[in-house]
Parts: C-alpha cells; structure tokens; sequence
C-alpha cells in the first residue's frame, strides 16, 4: 500500500537579518539548494516545503533567486493600509507584487510593539484580499498551572479570525507559538507530548467557530526554541504540520539540520508514529462498525499489531534506517 506523503511547511523568520543585501542572497541560494533537497526524500514519507520570511527590502532578491525552484518567500508583516500617505507603510498589494506567497502576522514581537487583536484581524483581512496565504501567530505569555493559558489561545483565535469569511480558510496557517519560548536564551520549547494537546486543543476551537471541515484543513505549525535538537519531538509527537523557526533558520546549515532531523526520525518515533496511526484505523473501523458494517476482523489485527510496535524495545537516539526496516516488514509480510 502507497504511503500517505506528510507535508511540512517549514518557515524561516528571519526577522532583522541578515545585515545586507549581499549576505541575504547567499544565504537565498543556501534555502534554494535545500528546498530541491527535501522535495522528493527517497523511502521517505516526508516532503518539506521551504518558506522564507526576510525583510521586506530582501524578499524581490528571494522571489528572484527562488524562481525554478520549490522554495517560497514570505513578508513577516504587512500593513492595516493599502495604500495613500501612511508614510513608512508596506501594504499586502506591493508584497505580493514582489513575488510574496505569504504573509505572517500577529507575530509576538509585532504585539509587543502594538498589535492588538483587532489590528491582527484587520491585517489577516489584507493578506487574504490579495491572495496571499497568512500564517498567523497565537501564543501565550505564560503557561499558568489553572490552564488560563487556554482562555487567551481561545480570545486570540475568536477575535482575530473575526473578519475571516469561510473561503478563506483555505489559505490561513495558525502557528502557535508560546510567547515564552520565543527567544528563549535556553532553547526551552514546548515538549511534544504537550504541544500535541494544544493543537488539538486548537482545531477544537476551529470546529467551535467554525466547523469541522475548517478544523481539520488549516495547518497548524509550531514556533518558539526550535532547534536541530528538539525538532524530532515536535515533528513527531506534538504532530503539527510545520515549524516557524526564528534563530535557527538565520543559518542555511542549523535549517538543513532541522529538516534532516525531520527526514531521519529515532526508531521510537517511527513507532509512536505508526501507533498513532494504527490508532486512527480503528478509530475509523468503529466508525464504520457503528454505521452497521462488519470490521470486527480487522480491528482485531490493527490491535494486535498496536502490541507488538509497542512490546518492541526502544532504542532512543538511533537513527532508523529506513532501508533495512522496510526490508523487514515486506520479510513479515511475505
Ligand atoms: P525563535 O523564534 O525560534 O528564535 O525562538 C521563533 C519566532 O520568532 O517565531
């Protein structure tokens, strides 16, 4: 059976650097380079898609580099205006003009300098007007022990999604990003076990505004501390379908790593991976059992496959060898 292929946008925000135009084209042809990498991985059941968040002054430089190529350019904020004497303003027409795909707003950093719930909506409103894609940013500023944290992720979601209409769901990426991991001068990030609820948590309040079909459709990346290191666990078991990466994205190199990470995850991920999408096919089998279909048969052969990837030992830190596991499993099978 043809595996389902992941998808992963995996975002740079490269946020004030680099210093020059000349240093942001050769990093450009960097990300280039590692966007036709991860395109196709042979025996991998990951594609990454590349997206680059420099300046404004950088992004025609990216948009150009970029051409023939998988990666995309992104702006990391737009304007509320569209246009007139607002000295100092970029708006949503001119970035997409350069040859902007998308368009971040909300970001932590653009709150702390101002930007209210209601300034967010306005922006997202712009960036979707012109056809772009908007990755907007949520987070909390702490993670309090009486989860008051979930009310300010719930008020962020309702109040800048407002002027949102159903169409445009197609083209919004909701990125989480706890507000105290961003920057954070240790690295500390949301461990994966815990971001998993939140993203469920996340396409609960989807479904809640909106309904099910919108839930289920809009990416949902994580941001804040992403590193080589914790990538796997993110990936892996937070279950987000992307990153939005700042400090380690400033590198073509710690950015390649990130998504090596991502291609050649640990054995005891690949089995917690398939345990969760084993998971699923009984799910489903139950469903349909309910609807009145006769599946019995196959519930039972999904539960104990369940057992044995969970009875196997665990070997944290090595890194499987795709090759030689999908030579085992065809051995089983046969
Ligand atoms: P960081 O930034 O990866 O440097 O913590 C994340 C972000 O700004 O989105």
């Amino acid at each position: 059976m043809q595996k389902k292929l992941k998808k992963l946008l995996i975002v740079a925000n490269w946020k004030m650097t680099p210093g020059t135009l000349l240093e942001a084209k050769k990093k450009a042809i960097g990300f280039k380079a590692i966007s036709k990498k991860y395109q196709k991985v042979p025996r991998s059941s990951v594609k990454i898609d590349v997206l680059v968040c420099p300046p404004y002054l950088y992004i025609i430089e990216l948009a150009n580099t970029f051409k023939s190529s998988p990666a995309k350019v992104g702006a990391q904020d737009v304007s509320v205006f569209d246009g007139g004497s607002k000295t100092g303003e970029v708006g949503s027409t001119m970035i997409h003009s350069l040859g902007a795909e998308y368009t971040i707003v909300g970001h932590s950093e653009r709150r702390a300098a101002g930007d209210t719930d209601e300034i967010v909506s306005v922006k997202l409103g712009q960036v979707l007007r012109t056809k772009m894609n908007a990755i907007l940013c949520i987070g909390e500023s702490v993670r309090d022990g009486e989860a008051h944290y979930l009310e300010e992720i719930k008020r962020q979601m309702k109040e800048s999604l407002a002027r949102m209409s159903n169409s445009d769901f197609s083209r919004l990426v909701i990125a989480y990003e706890p507000i105290w991991a961003i920057g954070n001068q240790d690295n500390i990030a949301l461990s994966g076990h815990e971001l998993h609820q939140m993203v469920i948590y996340i396409r609960k309040v989807l479904k809640d505004l909106y309904n099910e079909s919108v839930s289920s459709a809009v990416k949902v990346l994580y941001g804040g501390s992403v590193t080589p290191e914790n990538t796997e666990d993110i990936i892996w078991n937070g279950e987000v379908d992307g990153l939005l990466i700042g400090r380690a994205s400033f590198e073509p190199k710690s950015y390649d790593e990130i998504c090596k990470a991502i291609i050649t995850p640990t054995i005891q991920v690949v089995r917690f991976a398939k345990r969760q999408s084993l998971k699923r096919s009984i799910k489903n089998i139950k469903k349909a059992k309910s609807k009145g279909a006769n599946k019995s048969k196959g519930e039972n052969n999904i539960k104990n496959k369940i057992r044995s990837v969970s009875k196997s030992k665990s070997r944290i830190g090595n890194r499987a060898k795709p090759k030689k596991q999908n030579k085992k499993k065809s051995k089983k099978r046969a």
